[in-house]
């Protein structure tokens, strides 16, 4: 199977996960990057049996007006059902690396809002310890080199990803050479960094389950303490 065929069977198993969850007055939260473009491809088909989405990508809000899903401004949501949407990298606790298509602020706000976080990855997103895939942290343009700093302070080697601008208009620092033990407690400390809008660690708030593909299936995996 290759990597594309992995995403697909995790976006068609997170439209049966969710299915049975949904009404006709609901508000589903939606991701970004190329395993949720393949959910939201899927959505289309049961798009009769939801209200609306929230999308935490101006990408994604496309993808889903395209296929005539009503996409709603998150002001105007109290909460939303379920949010679906890939990784990065996850760990056994569901602890999640997020931000590799610079989405991670509005992934993060969608999170918030929603009742339940159902990640989709394939095999490849499933590590030991974070911090492999270099850690993004979205900055505010004139704190980019002051961050940068603080982050060095903390052992890490923020690189500066050159010509991407965020949704939020806003620069990304990737941040390597970090091997992440305590997510919880880097993710509050990189947001205390003057200037850090937010990162992209999901771990003070994580994944309430994780669709991981892999060759023999689709494995259904809860946090483990
Ligand atoms: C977008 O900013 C990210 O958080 C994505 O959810 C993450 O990079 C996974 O993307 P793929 O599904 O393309 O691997």
């Amino acid at each position: 199977m290759t990597q594309d065929q992995l995403k697909q069977a995790v976006a068609r198993a997170a439209i049966d996960y969710i299915k049975p969850k949904l009404f006709s007055d609901s508000i589903i939260g939606v991701g970004t990057g190329s395993t949720a473009n393949f959910f939201i491809d899927f959505l289309g088909e049961i798009k009769s049996q939801f209200s609306a989405a929230v999308a935490s990508s101006e990408a994604s809000a496309i993808r889903l007006k395209k296929l005539g899903i009503e996409v709603l401004d998150c002001n105007s949501v109290s909460e939303l059902v379920v949010y679906v949407d890939g990784a990065d990298e996850s760990n056994a606790q569901l602890h999640l690396i997020k931000g590799g298509g610079a989405a991670l602020t509005r992934e993060k706000i969608v999170r918030a809002v929603s009742k339940e976080f159902v990640c989709i990855a394939d095999e490849s997103k499933w590590v030991d310890v974070l911090g492999k895939f270099p850690l993004p942290v979205e900055v505010i343009p004139m704190a980019r080199s002051y961050v940068a700093r603080e982050i060095v302070k903390l052992g890490g080697a923020p690189v500066y990803r050159e010509g991407v601008v965020t949704d939020n208009g806003n620069v990304i620092l990737d941040v390597y050479n970090l091997k992440i033990t305590d997510a919880i407690a880097l993710e509050n400390t990189l947001n205390q960094i003057t200037g850090v809008v937010t990162n992209g660690l999901f771990a003070a708030k994580g994944a309430d389950v994780l669709l991981l593909g892999a060759k023999e299936g689709v494995r259904t995996i809860f946090p483990k303490n």
